[in-house]
């Protein structure tokens, strides 16, 4: 086993065996992703696990109703086709045993209110804002908490597909926290195949540019 195993391990996992996950492997996981870094160890985000087979599968419902209600006030046929066909990708959770929540709350990157002080641009600001640092923390968290349950045997997807509908889960599950958005989730469980296939990468030679 090679060092990095963990990381060609990580597999998005869509399908689940009908096996609850113990709450400490749960807390496990979290504090993994709470391990992840973060701008100004900020650590601006919230972990909020589902753990109840009927709530998960009513979020996925509440999912298919929003991609219905939109698709059906979709002009462009091609649009809506497109969105309405792929809420199997948006429901994904469906079978897992549990589900994660990431929230995120709003990080001002460094120099935003020198930018603001100093009167820039609202092009300059945008161009500041653009790589999201705060939204970075949150990929941050997902990805160790992925590559975790990952070498503990289990399996997840990183889904932002359904936050069309995050209002709709905001309040069925009826968490709320002062400054906090529903990010990101992902579903969690023991992966009912293990002979997946990773989808194809680009060459290294493609998405490398070396200055020397
Ligand atoms: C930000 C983000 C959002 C994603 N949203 C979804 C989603 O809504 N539904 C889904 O089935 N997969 C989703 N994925 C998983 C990607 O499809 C997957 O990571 C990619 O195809 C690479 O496959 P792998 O994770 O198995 O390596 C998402 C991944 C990321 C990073």
């Amino acid at each position: 086993m090679g060092m990095l195993d963990f990381i060609y391990k990580r597999h998005s996992i869509r399908k689940f065996k009908d096996e609850a996950v113990p709450t400490e492997d749960i807390k496990e996981l979290i504090k993994a992703a709470t391990y992840a870094p973060s701008a100004k160890n900020i650590q601006n985000w919230h972990f909020v696990v589902i753990n109840n087979k009927e709530k998960i599968e009513e979020i996925a419902k509440l999912v298919e109703r929003k991609n219905a209600l939109l698709a059906s006030q979709t002009k462009d046929e091609s649009v809506k086709n497109n969105f309405a066909k792929y809420v199997k990708y948006h429901t994904v959770f469906r079978n897992a045993p549990a589900m994660i929540l990431i929230y995120a709350s709003q990080y001002n990157p460094t120099g935003l209110d020198v930018f603001k002080d100093i009167g820039a641009s609202s092009e300059e600001i945008h161009h500041l804002l653009r790589p999201s640092a705060g939204m970075q923390n949150i990929g941050a968290a997902m990805e160790n908490l992925l590559l975790a349950a990952a070498n503990m045997g289990y399996g997840g997807c990183w889904m932002t597909g359904p936050n069309y509908a995050s209002k709709e889960i905001e309040e069925y599950i009826g968490f709320k926290k002062e400054g906090f958005f529903l990010a990101a989730m992902t579903p969690l469980g023991i992966p009912e195949d293990r002979e997946w296939v990773s989808p194809k990468r680009k060459p290294v030679e493609e998405v490398l540019t070396i200055i020397e």
